[in-house]
């Protein structure tokens, strides 16, 4: 099966979540999250998500709420498995082992960031191919890279099912040969990103990041503009293409409030679509990796049933 199978095969109609110009990623992943507790009673599944969090990270904690409300809200059986920042890497390692065996579980997730005296990459690898609910195991990165259906990481899966959504939907969208320009190269967000607007949407993808050359130029040639920096203000909104569509990943707290990568007034007049922040990304992220889990809760319960 191909790449674009990774996704919910479903139709979420515009007017659901499509404000004006604003993509409400928060009403879409209320839609995403419905079609999954209708596939997951027609499986007659119970999919299980063990998230580890490690330390005292702020803004994982805003995270880690979220994902276990979401999960318990669909039925899900969901554990948190909260270490100090002290803990070893063996420690973790034998958590995870532990969910790897567990059969109740079908989806593992070590939030990052982790504290620095871990080895991340081995952590991450730790966890089995079948139970990766964030699609950091690299045969699913290989799969991802090869086009081949995978569980792919869940912030650019999100943004890709609100960018498909659009151009099933809009008349005069079609995004095969247009130009994608990703800001950030991370291989949470960027890398994943540029895969599925190449492989998924045809699109012609621009990766730039902190090294990037006149990195205006290339804002200003994007017809699809998706900014994964982590940083504000790297990107010139006033340099943005009229009618863009413009995806903001970034999440930031400035005087109590959150706002995403980007200068937001230039994209509002300049963008024909944009994501606000918050209720733009976030949601999204956190409907696709409940998708994820049900993905592979019904994987394993297949594989189970031929055993
Ligand atoms: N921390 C911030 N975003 C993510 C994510 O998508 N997955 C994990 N595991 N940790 C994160």
């Amino acid at each position: 099966m191909s790449l674009f199978a990774s996704l919910p095969q479903s139709d979420f109609p515009l007017a659901d979540w499509v404000d004006g110009k604003k993509l409400m990623g928060k009403k879409l992943a209320e839609a995403v999250r419905a079609h999954i507790r209708a596939e997951t009673q027609a499986h007659s599944l119970q999919p299980g998500l063990a998230v580890i969090w490690v330390g005292d990270d702020a803004a994982s904690q805003v995270y880690v709420g979220g994902k276990e409300k979401a999960a318990t809200e669909l039925g899900y059986k969901s554990l948190v498995i909260r270490l100090p920042a002290t803990a070893t890497q063996e420690q973790i390692v034998a958590k995870i082992h532990e969910f790897n065996h567990a059969p109740d579980i079908h989806g593992i997730l070590v939030q990052l960031p982790l504290p620095q005296h871990l080895n991340e990459r081995e952590i991450l690898q730790a966890i089995i191919a079948e139970k990766d609910a964030d699609g950091f195991h690299f045969v699913n990165q290989g799969r991802l890279l090869a086009g081949a259906e995978t569980v792919l990481s869940c912030t650019p899966a999100g943004i890709v099912l609100m960018l498909r959504e659009l151009e099933k939907n809009v008349g005069e969208l079609n995004f095969a040969g247009k130009h994608a320009v990703v800001v950030g190269r991370s291989n949470i967000v960027g890398k994943p990103m540029a895969q599925l607007l190449l492989s998924i949407l045809n699109m012609t993808v621009t990766m730039c990041h902190s090294k990037t050359q006149a990195l205006d130029s290339y804002v200003a040639a994007a017809d699809v503009l998706v900014s994964a920096t982590g940083v504000r203000g790297i990107v010139n909104t006033n340099k943005i293409k009229a009618g863009a569509i413009v995806i903001d990943v970034g999440m930031h707290r400035i005087d109590g409030k959150l706002t995403g990568d980007l200068d937001l007034q230039p994209v509002i007049e300049r963008a024909a679509y944009y994501t606000p922040v918050p209720g733009g990304v976030g949601p999204m992220t956190i409907a696709m990796l409940l998708y994820n889990t049900f993905r592979n809760a019904r994987a394993l319960s297949a594989a189970r049933h031929l055993a």
